[in-house]
């Protein structure tokens, strides 16, 4: 590099000067041929574009629409036309210092006629006019330059003031109208000079520090009242404001979102009550939303946009948002189809047509359909494949009569007020994904209480022989011994009585005294906190675990004939283990059978957990507000697989981690052989540890999808994964190990976390007793 070259490449460029408006010769005006002229000397470079002729033949023919004027005549004509005037004299010259280009043009009122002769009468003259008196504000200026370039091209406006603090990237070019060469400059000027190129008539103001607190009346009326504001910002601290100021000075405002060909109106000036955004974001004030992250952004994007309406696409798009992605997409076909369809609203209300306020959808991919999944949303909801059949009264009514009598002992009839008694409890138990999949029969005339499985509702994909299910029946059995020895009696249990009724997990019978096969007291007292216990998902900081917690709940485990515990207390074991999960936790989104059972498991509305008294309540997650906006996006299904397609969802995995990097102990409870009964005798730990924790006020949070789903591989069970899934299982699996270092054979019966976290005020619904217990 010469010097010479250095310095020329480095040297000051009038180009680059923030002007947005030309400079204009009237060459009629002595001072202006002195300055131009000065000008050209000055500037050698300037491109002179004098196409006045051509411009007056286009004048002369478009006065005669209804003859064909031959071009010898056409140019008689336009000489005729300029009469005495010198045609250099003739009209104005521009000026446009950013291209070192000089521009002649025709004066305003032969230029408006002739730049917008096409436009009749799709738009009259006389509506023509009434738009030139029109001011617009547009703020954003990625669909906002494609609204403000097509409401100049068709002339909507008299008057346009521009904001945007933000400068061209490279990254804007997918939509944004610019050159390379005009990378890093502010968009408000590019815009500007677009439409000064366009139409060096239209009144053009830049507001290149973008809108604020401080300037925003000044943007909106000063001077003279917007009649039209469009709305393109990202900042949702700015979209409140405008809004607010906009209804306070009654000016409508309109907003494209460039995803499904969404629209908003928002008629301020003939509703001066109506709530900002149609009411979607409650009275929630800018400052509550100021300096916020994108990925903050979006529970707020979620609620202003639509998360259950925008494409899928975009909510896959979301989901990656500071994970693969820096912010939202948004494509040039998108913005130019928003420019047009707001430019189009804000023309019809600038001549006074009562658009109505709301919010509307001009979506092409449900417009015009095709092969491909639409692109309209749709939260599926689809039972998952693959699950048994409910249990029926009449299934279990024959299998109890096929079942041959207990050897000895029992016969005491439990009344029914007591079998209610005792079941309630029993079902006070937890169970995977609030499944409850207990089925009680009560029968007065034998005195014996069965216990059924009902794999209906314990299935999972990841768990398809139900074992998860067990665990929870093991829970139940232990809540119910608590409460018959609670209530004076002693509890004699046939366990899986009969192999041809795997349905049939246990069967009860009492006594008021003392019988040798009856089970054993172990820590009765624990029977008050039955109604205490429940599953604690909230987060807080890492605490050590105190000696004395550990022992009592290892000791609780051990209560159990050969139930054990593996617990990891260390920092990088504990570490370890949230990435593993949290890899579980992605899976279990972006596998197709695995997702659509997490949405049929979630209660996603307070109303929803109300009607059906089970599954688990979004609230119960204790989810940060991006979190669980998050976690809604993820409800759809063709937006995660088009996540999983990319090779996306690391943010999924963030949750787990999060939930870890709190958790004081991990304990795996496990039995030494994998049978059904293990995992009904696990549940019995389960419920004993968890107890034993609620009294000691530790939370516990069962984390198992992971360790259902590899230990389901490890045991060479049915798979009803997809071969992607399996094969991360498979990568997965010697890490898991390396933590867990079980022997083969082993039920891995229950993994969950402890801490320290304050109590949940969550408190998850059964579903009533008569809809699981009858008494025949
Ligand atoms: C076998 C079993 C597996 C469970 N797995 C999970 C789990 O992976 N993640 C989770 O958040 N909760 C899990 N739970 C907790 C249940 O969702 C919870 O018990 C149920 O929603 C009832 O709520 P409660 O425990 O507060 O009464 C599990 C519970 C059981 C019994």
């Amino acid at each position: 590099m010469t010097p010479a070259l250095h310095a020329l490449l480095h040297a000051e460029n009038p180009a680059n000067a923030p002007t947005y408006r030309p400079q204009q010769f009237r060459l009629s005006i002595a001072d202006d041929r002195r300055v131009l002229e000065e000008l050209l000397r000055s500037r050698p470079g300037i491109r002179v574009c004098d196409t006045l002729l051509t411009q007056l033949r286009d004048l002369i023919r478009s006065r005669h629409p209804n003859r064909k004027i031959a071009p010898v005549d056409l140019d008689s004509l336009a000489t005729e036309h300029l009469g005495s005037t010198p045609a250099e004299e003739y009209g104005v010259w521009f000026y446009y210092p950013w291209s070192m280009r000089l521009a002649h043009l025709l004066g305003e009122s032969e230029f408006l006629e002739l730049r917008t002769n096409r436009n009749r009468y799709k738009i009259t003259p006389e509506e023509q006019a009434e738009l030139a008196r029109k001011r617009i504000g547009v703020v954003g200026l990625s669909v906002g330059q494609s609204v403000a370039l097509t409401l100049a091209l068709e002339r909507s406006f008299g008057e346009v003031r521009l904001a945007d603090f933000d400068r061209l990237d490279l990254s804007n070019l997918n939509r944004i109208r610019a050159g390379v060469h005009d990378l890093n400059m502010a968009k408000v000027y590019i815009t500007a000079r677009e439409i000064a190129e366009i139409d060096p008539y239209l009144s053009v103001t830049c507001f290149p520090d973008g809108v604020s607190e401080a300037n925003c009346d000044a943007f909106l009326v000063e001077n003279s009242p917007l009649d039209v504001l469009v709305e393109e910002c990202d900042s949702l601290d700015i979209k409140i404001l405008l809004r607010q100021r906009a209804r306070l000075h009654r000016i409508p405002v309109v907003m494209e979102t460039s995803d499904r060909g969404m629209i908003d109106v928002e008629r301020f000036d003939q509703e001066p009550e109506r709530a900002v955004f149609h009411g979607l974001v409650g009275d929630i004030g800018p400052s509550s939303l100021r300096g916020l992250t994108n990925e903050q952004k979006i529970p707020y994007i979620l609620q202003i946009i639509g998360g259950d309406t925008m494409s899928a696409r975009l909510r896959a798009s979301l989901i990656e948002v500071e994970q693969s992605i820096s912010t939202w997409p948004q494509l040039a076909s998108a913005v130019a189809h928003g420019g047009a369809a707001a430019a189009h609203v804000v023309r019809r209300i600038c001549l006074g047509d009562p658009v109505v306020s709301g919010r509307y959808y001009a979506d092409l991919d449900a417009l015009i359909p095709g092969g491909r999944a639409s692109s309209s949303a749709g939260v599926e909801k689809e039972a998952p494949a693959g699950r048994p059949s409910a249990l029926q009264l009449k299934d279990m009514i024959s299998a109890i009569s096929a079942l041959s009598r207990p050897k000895a002992g029992g016969g005491f009839a439990l009344a029914p007020d007591m079998a209610r008694r005792l079941v309630s409890d029993a079902v006070q138990a937890p169970s995977g994904g609030n499944c409850q999949p207990w089925k009680w029969l009560n029968d007065t005339g034998t005195g014996q209480l069965y216990l059924f499985q009902d794999r209906s509702r314990a299935y999972t994909p990841f768990d398809p022989d139900c074992l998860g299910g067990l665990v929870g029946l093991g829970a139940a059995a232990e809540n119910l011994i608590l409460s018959a020895h609670a209530a004076g009696l002693q509890v004699i249990s046939d366990v899986f009585p009969s192999k041809e009724i795997p349905e049939l997990v246990a069967r009860f019978r009492f006594s008021p005294n003392p019988h040798a096969l009856a089970e054993r007291s172990w820590r009765d007292e624990l029977h008050s906190m039955v109604g205490v216990r429940r599953t604690n998902r909230k987060l807080c900081p890492r605490r050590p675990l105190k000696a004395g917690d550990l022992d009592a709940l290892t000791a609780a485990v051990r209560s159990i004939p050969d139930a054990e515990v593996h617990w990891l207390v260390r920092d990088e074991e504990l570490d370890e283990c949230g990435r593993l999960l949290g890899i579980g936790d992605r899976l279990l989104f972006l596998t197709e059978s695995l997702n659509r059972f997490l949405v049929n498991e979630i209660r996603w509305t307070r109303q929803e957990a109300d009607d059906t008294r089970d599954g688990i309540c979004l609230e119960s997650l204790e989810l940060s507000p991006a979190d669980r906006a998050g976690f809604q996006l993820c409800r759809d299904w063709a937006a995660l697989d088009l996540v999983r397609r990319i090779g996306g969802g690391h943010g999924l995995e963030k949750a787990s981690g999060k939930a870890l990097a709190g958790a004081s102990a991990v304990g795996l409870i496990t039995m030494p052989i994998r049978t059904t009964a293990a995992y009904y005798w696990g549940g019995r730990a389960v419920e004993r540890v968890w107890l034993t924790a609620a009294q000691r006020q530790l939370a516990l949070h069962p984390m198992t999808a992971l360790t259902y789903m590899l230990s389901r591989r490890t045991a060479g069970g049915r798979s009803d994964l997809d071969a992607d899934t399996e094969k991360t299982l498979h990568e997965l699996s010697p890490r898991y190990k390396r933590l867990f270092p079980m022997s083969n054979g082993e039920a891995e019966v229950f993994l969950f976390r402890l801490s320290y976290a304050e109590e949940t005020t969550q408190r998850s619904l059964r579903r009533h007793l008569d809809d699981v217990l009858v008494i025949v």
